[in-house]
């Protein structure tokens, strides 16, 4: 009989990612996904350590699972392991059984290739923490992908040699490692052959992908190379890797979407310096320069902190400077969260979090006026939009832009609306918002892309 498996994603995209490749790992021991956790033998909750909220909601998930694994027992139903996995465990190894003594196994971003291993291990009294960075890649030991659907993410850089002086992920995700050209197309092309239109390439820093000559523009242009796959795109960034050939391939690169999350953190050179950032304000308005020269409609995204130590009225004000000065078409902003470990956390002038909460909504007010106004500019006008999401309505779906927006799709029909899911559609946009454009199929729009059957 098949065994039921639960992940819960907390975190960045690449936990996603992780999420489906312990999935694949696992399915050869007969585990298949479910949606919840109530009858499922195995629970993993994958987590984030980047911000003290995220990692602190794990103790209250791990809470509710003791109270479903108590009521199982009471009514004599099968029992459930409980692991911790991502970067929580990775920081906290055993201080989590520590804590919550109902976690049965708990192992990091790195290892979760030794999975069946670890269960195996567990009923004959084998470890119940699995933190160490392995020697073997991850990568190698890993089976190949299942399809994932329209839209997929692929890994193809993982950790960070940079050190923010806030930030978590140098510790949790260890050094950075880039995987090969030929892994990397061979996973991309079964993707596509599972109906994969759009590939995210994912990283830490992925555009200090180095695995092969020419850098991620190299790579970009070797899986533009693929047939039936139409659109790329790559997240995160970090401006001191934006090199030449990367800005060109926005220009050159024809299936490379126009968007790109290039996050800076601050408008402000003292608090960049103190960050660690190895970039000024200056900088990047030099990189947001020649990117719209190569391509001027380009969509920008980006992730601010607000309230890092040392950050005065004025460095925050340089930070709005830069919001207006560069328009974004989207943004992430946080209140700078002390963690254990990090420099940051240990600088003299630490700010109240009443000053923090205070920045925090004049910030997100000028990025949201600034989403608003790049959205309301789509109103009338047609755009290419690959429809990945189903959605309450059987009419209707839901789909991304070329730069990234989510639309809300009428298909006029629940057939058409079957018939289209999985590709790309021109849709003409009648409202915008501050998250989403909504609008209809364009009457004499032909889908593009036919649908591949999903391979075994
Ligand atoms: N590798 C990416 C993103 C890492 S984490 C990069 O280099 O930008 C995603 C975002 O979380 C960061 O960009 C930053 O804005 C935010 N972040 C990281 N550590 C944080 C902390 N201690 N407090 C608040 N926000 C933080
Ligand atoms: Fe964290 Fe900085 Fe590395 Fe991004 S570049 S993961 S913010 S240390
Ligand atoms: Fe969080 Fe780890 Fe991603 S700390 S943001 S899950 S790399």
């Amino acid at each position: 009989m098949a065994k039921k498996l639960f992940i819960k994603s907390y975190g960045c995209q690449m936990n996603v990612y992780d999420a489906a490749r312990m999935a694949d790992v696992l399915a050869p021991m007969g585990y298949e996904n479910v949606d919840a956790p109530d009858d499922a033998d195995l629970v993993i909750l994958n987590t984030c350590h980047i911000r003290e909220k995220a990692a602190e909601k794990i103790y209250s998930e791990l809470g509710r699972l003791r109270g479903l694994r108590a009521e199982r027992m009471m009514a004599g139903g099968r029992a459930v392991t409980i692991a911790v996995g991502g970067c929580v465990a990775q920081a906290e190894g055993d201080e989590i059984i520590r804590r919550a003594p109902q976690v049965d196994l708990v192992f990091g971003p790195q290892t979760y290739h030794r999975l069946p291993d670890m269960l195996r291990g567990l009923g004959a009294g084998g470890a119940r923490v699995e933190t160490d960075f392995p020697v073997e890649a991850k990568f190698d030991h890993l089976p190949p992908a299942a399809a994932q659907g329209p839209s997929a993410f692929l890994t193809v850089q993982e950790g960070c040699d940079k050190f923010c002086a806030f930030c978590v992920v140098p510790y949790t995700r260890g050094a950075e490692f880039s995987r090969p050209l030929v892994a990397v197309t061979a996973e991309a092309r079964l993707l596509v052959e599972g109906g994969a239109r759009e590939i995210t390439l994912l990283g830490q820093n992925v555009n200090a992908w180095h695995g092969a000559e020419g850098g991620l523009a190299a790579l970009l242009d070797a899986l533009a190379g693929i047939d039936g796959l139409e659109r790329l795109r790559y997240t995160t960034s970090h401006p001191r890797d934006m090199d030449d050939a990367l800005i060109r391939a926005h220009g050159e690169n024809p299936k490379l979407m126009p968007c790109l999350h290039l996050p800076v953190q601050s408008g402000s050179d003292e608090i960049l310096a103190r960050m660690n950032r190895g970039h000024t304000a200056d900088d990047y308005r030099r990189i947001v320069d020649r990117l719209r020269r190569v391509r001027p409609d380009i969509a920008l995204s980006s992730d601010f902190i607000v309230g890092h130590p040392g950050e005065t009225e004025a460095d925050f004000e340089a930070t709005l400077a830069l919001v207006a000065e560069t328009g974004f078409a989207q943004a992430y902003s946080f209140k700078y969260s002390p963690r254990p470990g990090t420099p940051a956390a240990e600088m003299d002038a630490q700010l109240p979090e009443a000053v923090k909460a205070e920045r925090l909504a004049r910030l997100q007010a000028a990025l949201g006026a600034s989403q608003l106004a790049f959205n309301r500019a789509f109103v009338g006008r047609d755009v290419k939009v690959l429809l990945d999401r189903r959605a309450r309505h059987p009419a209707q779906l839901g789909g991304r832009s070329p730069h990234m927006q989510a639309v809300h799709v009428s298909c006029g029909g629940a057939e058409r609306a079957a018939s289209l899911f999985g590709r790309v559609a021109t849709v003409h946009i009648a409202a915008a918002h501050g998250n989403s454009l909504a609008g209809r199929i364009a009457a004499a729009a032909e889908a593009t892309g036919p649908l591949r059957q999903a391979s075994a």
